[in-house]
């Protein structure tokens, strides 16, 4: 019997190395290990034996089975690998076909005059809030004392939703806003998009204004005028100077208009100032005690300046663009050549 079953191992272990697939190797392990095969037949046998030879045997065919299983098992995992690295050879895909350069994206020219000026601001202790867009005629005209008949309401000017409501012509219904919830001291800027019928080379019906309201004790035109000059310094470089104007407007009074030296030419003249050596940057004035009172605010106690500055024409100065429009088109040759 122990002939029979080292003869049973050499065989196996042959028969095991020379198969072709997993099919044959099946067949040989039904051949040896199946219900009728050549070890399954031997290990029944065993009950014939005497006490002490089944135990050798017995011991003998343990290993032989634990030999011939383990090859199954080890040729079997071989068929499964070779099997594996077919198919993943065979769907093999090629990431690196058609790879196209990343776009990088860069924040328009706009935005970063918003960005740039809300950084000024802020370091200068300014809040920043943000208003509606769409505005009742109350606080985009009325509560900034701009009367009924003023031009300024004209259809021609603004884009009317109703006989009450339009889109805001400029950031100053905030001013109206801030002061009617808030109790000074407070120290404001609004950054947004304003709204006109205007359709030109330096005028868009879309663009974009920062709103800024401070309201104290004691604030007079020397606030504001240094204020002012730090921002447009901070703006557009140390070397600007800037130049302060009479001017109107129905919420501030006095109200100035401020001129920056042109930073192009350095104030000598050149096609962005169109030769005039400045640039009109900002309106701004001391809030009209009237407006004050109308939000609830004692005109008696407080005072307040503020300023509304225009965002396409710096960033126009900065990129030396004459044509407004050339911002909204969104071609992004153009955007590319922007500093
Ligand atoms: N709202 C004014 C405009 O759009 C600018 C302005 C703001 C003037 C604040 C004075 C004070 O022209």
């Amino acid at each position: 019997m122990e002939v029979k079953l080292r003869e049973i191992q050499k065989t196996a272990t042959e028969e095991i190395l020379n198969v072709k697939d997993k099919k044959e190797l099946n067949d040989v392990r039904v051949k040896f290990m199946g219900k009728q095969g050549l070890l399954t037949s031997i290990l029944r046998g065993m009950k014939d034996l005497a006490e002490e030879e089944r135990k050798t045997v017995g011991a003998l065919a343990n290993v032989v089975r634990g030999e011939i299983e383990n090859n199954i098992n080890l040729k079997m995992k071989m068929f499964e690998a070779e099997e594996l690295e077919r198919t993943l050879n065979s769907e093999k895909i090629d990431i690196s076909e058609n790879a196209v350069g990343i776009e990088k994206g860069a924040l328009h020219p706009v935005s970063r005059v918003i960005n740039k000026l809300v950084d000024i601001c802020v370091a200068m202790g300014y809040e920043i809030l943000q208003g509606p867009e769409v505005e009742t005629d109350y606080y985009n005209f009325e509560a900034l004392n701009i009367p009924k008949n003023h031009p300024a309401r004209d259809m021609q000017d603004s884009f009317y939703i109703s006989d009450n409501i339009l889109m805001r012509t400029h950031t100053s219904p905030m001013q109206a806003r801030t002061m009617e919830v808030r109790k000074p001291p407070f120290k404001i800027i609004v950054p947004g998009r304003v709204y006109r019928n205007d359709n030109d080379s330096t005028h868009s019906p879309v663009f974009h204004q920062m709103e800024g309201l401070v309201v104290d004790e004691n604030i007079s035109m020397a606030d504001l005028k240094i204020q002012l000059n730090i921002m447009m310094q901070r703006l557009f470089g140390e070397n600007i100077k800037t130049r302060f104007r009479p001017a109107f407007f129905p919420f501030t009074e006095p109200s100035i208009e401020v001129d920056v030296s042109c930073p192009n030419c350095g104030g000598t003249g050149c096609r962005i100032c169109k030769g005039t050596g400045y640039l009109e940057m900002l309106g701004a004035g001391i809030v009209n005690p009237k407006v004050l009172e109308m939000s609830g605010i004692d005109s008696k106690k407080y005072s307040g300046f503020a300023f509304g500055t225009g965002i396409e024409r710096p960033a126009m100065v900065k990129n030396s663009i004459t044509d407004m429009k050339s911002l909204f088109k969104n071609d992004i040759r153009f955007l590319k050549q922007m500093k």
